[in-house]
């Protein structure tokens, strides 16, 4: 019997070891991991260099309380800071725990209460992230949940423009849902809702925990649209597989986080810092970032390609965060895939995600295209 709250369906895959892309079970398989572990292991499994820092932070110290100074958490901060085109930062350990001190901040500093996020989306497992989740099956028997949080149509200005009041704290939203089935927020909407929100004083929120840290070819997936958030939030990606997460605002915020009024243990501690520090510099490179744009570019000609298959309904991409959505329920392809040895992600019921190491090699995106397609066409051939 296992000892643990059966809150996941785990795959039958035990991982041993794993570097890059490439996963080794217990039983020897080698598995292409197209999951980057959620979108957390952006540089591949056990990147040299992220390894090098934290083994030198290791026999440094571990932990110090954030009531030290730590002038590492302060460069890691304005790495942070400036590639989001913002000033302040505040740590954390986990996405959720950045949405619950952006929610916060949003309360304070205009003190309002509504804040409106959008159908299908994501934002986390903690009661306020929760909430703010615009999908009812992450929400069924916990409620009465925050009534602070209003969902609305993605994509639909009509709606928002109704919904903007003068109680209206913030409006949260991502600009490609990943949980909830890799649905892209339209130009159009972007652009005008930031406009809303500016003429309302309501501050824009961007959840760039999943398309955040050089996923989409940009820093962070706003940026494709020349938007200016207010607070933006990170986190997977941020320390390559350790555990951090951060709340990036303007200036204008920080009066309303000022001593005392949010905190965390271990939030920002020295080893995830380490990590994230080389992360930053190793993905916010303009090089390496315009090689991630010409990988989507490549990745995007066998995407569309499969829109020839019968069982393809749609693909969606932005950068190398791709979703294909199928005809029927995505869960036993996976398995399929997993026996052919390539790791996916559903998004939902109906929809195959993708999202490679940044650092997957053209063969490699190859390889898992192809099992792809080959396991579509053994679905076919049995239908
Ligand atoms: C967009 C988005 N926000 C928030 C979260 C929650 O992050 P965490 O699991 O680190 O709490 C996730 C996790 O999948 C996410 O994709």
């Amino acid at each position: 019997m296992s000892h643990l709250f059966p809150v996941y369906s785990r795959w039958d895959v035990e991982p041993i070891s794993a570097e890059g892309s490439q996963i080794i079970d217990k039983n020897g398989k080698h598995y292409l991991d197209f999951t980057s572990g959620i979108g957390v292991c952006n540089l591949g499994h056990r990147p040299a260099k992220v390894q090098e820092a934290v083994e030198n932070q290791l026999n440094s110290f571990w932990h110090v309380s954030n009531l030290f100074i730590q002038s590492k958490q302060d460069e890691a901060a304005k790495l942070l800071a400036d590639a989001a085109g913002l000033e302040l930062v505040f740590f954390s350990n986990s996405g959720a725990e950045a949405n619950e001190a952006a929610i916060k901040l949003a309360r304070k500093a205009t003190g309002r209460n509504k804040i409106i996020t959008f159908t299908n989306s994501f934002h986390g497992r903690t009661f306020a992230a929760m909430s703010a989740t615009g999908q009812e099956k992450i929400q069924i028997g916990f409620g009465p949940l925050l009534q602070t949080f209003k969902h609305v149509p993605f994509n639909d200005l009509a709606v928002i423009t109704e919904e903007l009041d003068e109680d209206t704290a913030a409006v949260m939203l991502e600009i490609v849902q990943g949980e909830g089935g890799i649905h892209l927020a339209t130009k159009e909407f972007l652009h005008e809702l930031q406009i809303l929100c500016q003429s309302n004083g309501t501050l824009l929120i961007v959840d760039e925990i999943q398309t955040g840290m050089g996923r989409t070819g940009k820093p962070f997936a706003y940026q494709h649209f020349n938007l200016n958030p207010d607070i933006v939030t990170v986190a997977k990606g941020l320390g390559s597989g350790f555990p951090i997460g951060a709340v990036i605002g303007s200036n204008k915020l920080g009066e309303a986080f000022g001593p005392g009024s949010h905190g965390s243990t271990f939030g920002g501690n020295p080893i995830s810092i380490a990590a994230a520090t080389v992360t930053m510099q190793t993905i916010f490179d303009s090089g390496f970032l315009k090689e991630v744009t010409k990988k989507a570019d490549y990745l995007r000609n066998s995407l569309i390609e499969l829109l020839s298959d019968p069982l393809v309904v749609d693909v969606r991409q932005l950068g190398l965060m791709a979703g294909i959505e199928l005809r029927k329920e995505a869960a036993p392809l996976l398995a399929h895939l997993r026996e052919k040895g390539l790791l996916l992600l559903p998004a939902g019921e109906n929809v195959i995600r993708i999202l490679p190491p940044l650092s997957a090699t053209y063969e490699e995106m190859d390889e898992a295209m192809n099992i792809v397609s080959a396991v579509l066409n053994e679905v076919h051939a049995k239908v």
